[in-house]
């Protein structure tokens, strides 16, 4: 046994294996996995990569700068009372270096305020040698090092993306496999080190292909990172999963209803995700925040009390843009801005509950309190 898991005090008993079969695992890495799904939460995320926020950020003309990026952030850790919605933010490397206006790590504040700090590790996507159109995510060189100094930086867990586009003759059986092995890879380095692993394989909705195509690829996928999750001794009482909804592509002629998004993506998750899982928290992918609430909310609505695992969300985009738009880089504009992130992350919490419905969107919604 190594230090790392010394360190976090884990109960070295993998499940299937017989002791802990009939009662709930006690660890400190299985209750921070309970944590952020628990009370209707969800997560934040906030971990854009540089390039990813400076993006975001030269579409509003906003300067890429490491100072706007820090004052943004800024807003969003000194939200009051984020942490009625959000239960753990994923911060971004730079991010969980960098301080607020008052001079306090931002991880310090977050945790502060009852929300558990996170940090995405990985390295971004790379073209995957010889599978044209194909993806696979870096970081796994010196993740042990770096998951110990996020962990003494004050991150509970972590977030490792993999993405696969559905394309002509894509995804391969070899890209979906090296993914889900390199997914699986991080799980058990973050297990090791003290950090829950939330895992994503992201299916994406870039292309025209049907709900029926995304499904089946979601399954395949699913199933996939599962098994090397076991092969490689990952935990699953100590981690979560974070998928893509099941979707028809951006641009397939035939749109699908938030009720027909949602019983799809549940079976394939009933079919795929074993229920020691405690949590999965879906990314929004880029759809619209209130079609993402929509969907989540179905979910909850249909779905009721026949679940194995809480299902919420770990959004970016779907939280964020509305605020981001209106604070538009300038700091005057921080506490509508504020109020305007408050009210998404409400509107998921309610999803979560199934609460959610279009009352709770009206012209005013930035200006409530
Ligand atoms: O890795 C992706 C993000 O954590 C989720 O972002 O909700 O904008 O897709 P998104």
């Amino acid at each position: 046994m190594t230090n790392g898991n010394k360190k976090c005090g884990r109960d070295y008993v993998r499940p299937g294996t017989g002791a802990n079969l009939s009662m709930k695992m006690q660890t400190p890495l299985a209750d921070t996995a309970r944590e952020l799904v628990a009370d209707d939460k969800g997560l934040l995320a906030m971990d854009e990569s540089n390039p990813t926020c400076d993006k975001r950020f030269a579409e509003l003309g906003i300067p890429q700068t490491e100072e706007r990026r820090r004052a943004y952030r800024d807003m969003i850790v000194t939200a009051p009372g984020l942490a009625e919605s959000i239960s753990g933010a994923i911060l971004y490397d730079e991010t969980i270096r960098q301080k607020t206006n008052d001079g306090r790590p931002f991880a310090e504040v977050l945790a502060d305020a009852g929300i558990v700090p996170g940090i995405k590790v990985d390295a971004g996507a790379t073209d995957l040698a010889g599978h044209p159109g194909e993806k696979v995510t870096e970081g796994l060189d010196k993740l042990r090092d770096r998951l110990a100094e996020y962990r003494g930086m004050g991150a509970r867990f972590a977030k490792w993306r993999a993405v696969i586009a559905l394309g002509d003759g894509i995804p391969t059986r070899t890209g979906i496999e090296i993914n889900a092995h390199t997914l699986a890879r991080y799980a058990a380095l973050c297990q090791e080190a003290g950090l829950v692993p939330v895992v994503e394989p992201e299916v994406l909705m870039e292309g025209d292909h049907s709900l029926k195509r995304c499904r089946e690829a979601t399954q395949e996928v699913l199933e996939a990172v599962f098994d090397q999750l076991s092969r490689q001794g990952v935990s699953l009482e100590e981690m979560l999963l974070k998928p893509n909804m099941v979707l028809p592509g951006l641009d397939a002629p035939d749109q699908e209803s938030a009720e027909a998004v949602a019983d799809v993506t549940v079976r394939t998750l009933l079919r795929t995700v074993p229920a020691a899982v405690p949590g999965i928290a879906f990314l929004s992918g880029g759809q619209p925040a209130q079609l993402a609430s929509a969907r989540l909310n179905a979910m909850n609505v249909r779905f009721r009390g026949r679940l194995p695992w809480a299902v919420t969300f770990s959004f970016s985009r779907a939280i964020q843009q509305p605020a981001l738009e209106i604070w538009r880089g300038d700091d005057a504009h921080a506490a509508a801005a504020q109020k305007a992130l408050l009210y998404r992350a409400r509107c998921n919490r309610a999803a979560r509950r199934g609460e959610y419905g279009e009352a709770m969107e009206n012209p005013d919604q930035s200006s409530r309190s």
